[in-house]
């Protein structure tokens, strides 16, 4: 059932403009989901793009024909150099996009087999399965504690013991609690850069969502914290998918199960993480892995 649909028209309205500030103001950092239910589908979600094409503004084509089929239950990476489209690929299955004026696109997003551009979708309910953490952190001039509830607190949840469960396994998940948990109602504004992703990390995944993408996650975090979402990643397959996006070649061979390639819009190649790094099919993708490229 979607609660969201229930929410007042005012609440839902709000409920897109706070990630669309998120997302304009420092880069996104988490879809707001406004459901506080596991999905009732009871399986994680996986993502099918078939000849794919985004134009950010007309006759300007920044992602070209790309098909590809991201598996549940696993981590899948994708690579390139800046300005290749792996954000604005991410962005685009949970719509995003949506929010920018003049993008079109052709081909289709299937997310559990559901057309995500069908007009009858929610996009509301298709983001509240789906969480994002993007490089930029920006948490909301709030408390800890509130930024790690918003969606909870979207959705109408008030149960005390509910929240403080979430905010504990949240936090912990995102490998923030031993340095929050006495400060937990100060302003996440006075936490450090590299906190300040972990809290919106543990924003992101506060709803269980059925999948994760994140958008260079560790960019801004020190190695122990690095290694911590690593395992935190390593963890969420066990029950979501993930997409993770990153510049560390080290970091797409230690936690990702596929990798995908992709350069000047297209999609080079994808395959298991192990046989791309070591034995890709394409001249262009080795030179990128093994730092020739550019
Ligand atoms: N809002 C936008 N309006 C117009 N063009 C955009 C917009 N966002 C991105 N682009 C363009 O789309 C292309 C792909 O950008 P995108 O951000 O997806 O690349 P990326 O692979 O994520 O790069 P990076 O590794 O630097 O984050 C680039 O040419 C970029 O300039
Ligand atoms: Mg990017």
């Amino acid at each position: 059932m979607n609660l969201t649909s229930l929410l007042p028209i005012a609440m839902q309205k709000e409920t897109i403009k706070s990630s669309a500030q998120q997302d304009e103001s420092v880069g996104a950092e988490v879809s707001v989901s406004a459901d506080v239910a596991e999905s009732p589908a009871g399986r994680p979600d996986y993502i099918k793009v078939c000849d794919f094409s985004f134009n950010y503004v007309p006759a300007v084509r920044v992602l070209h024909n790309i098909t590809m089929e991201i598996p549940e239950r696993q981590v899948t990476a994708f690579i390139g150099p800046s300005g290749c489209g792996k954000t604005t690929l991410l962005r685009n299955f949970n719509r995003m996009n949506d929010l920018i004026d003049g993008v079109s696109h052709e081909g289709k997003i299937y997310v559990n087999d559901q057309d995500i551009y069908d007009r009858n979708l929610e996009v509301i309910s298709l983001r509240k399965r789906i969480g994002m953490v993007f490089q930029k952190s920006n948490p909301f001039p709030k408390s800890i504690y509130e930024n790690v509830i918003y969606s909870l607190r979207v959705s109408g949840q008030k149960k005390k013991a509910i929240l403080d469960e979430t905010v504990e396994r949240s936090l912990k998940s995102a490998a923030l609690w031993e340095e929050t948990k006495d400060r937990l109602h100060d302003s996440a504004l006075g936490l450090s850069g590299g906190q300040m992703q972990r809290l919106c990390i543990a924003r992101a995944i506060a709803n269980r969502p059925e999948i994760l993408l994140m958008d260079e996650p560790c960019s801004a975090l020190d190695p122990i914290a690095t290694a911590k979402i690593e395992e935190l990643i390593t963890e969420l397959k066990e029950n979501f998918t993930v997409v993770i996006v990153t510049h560390n070649m080290q970091q797409a061979t230690r936690v990702s199960d596929r990798a995908a390639y992709f350069y000047l819009g297209k999609l080079v190649e994808m395959d298991d993480t192990t046989k791309l790094f070591s034995n890709p099919e394409q001249k262009e993708t080795e030179d990128y892995i093994s730092g020739r490229f550019g």
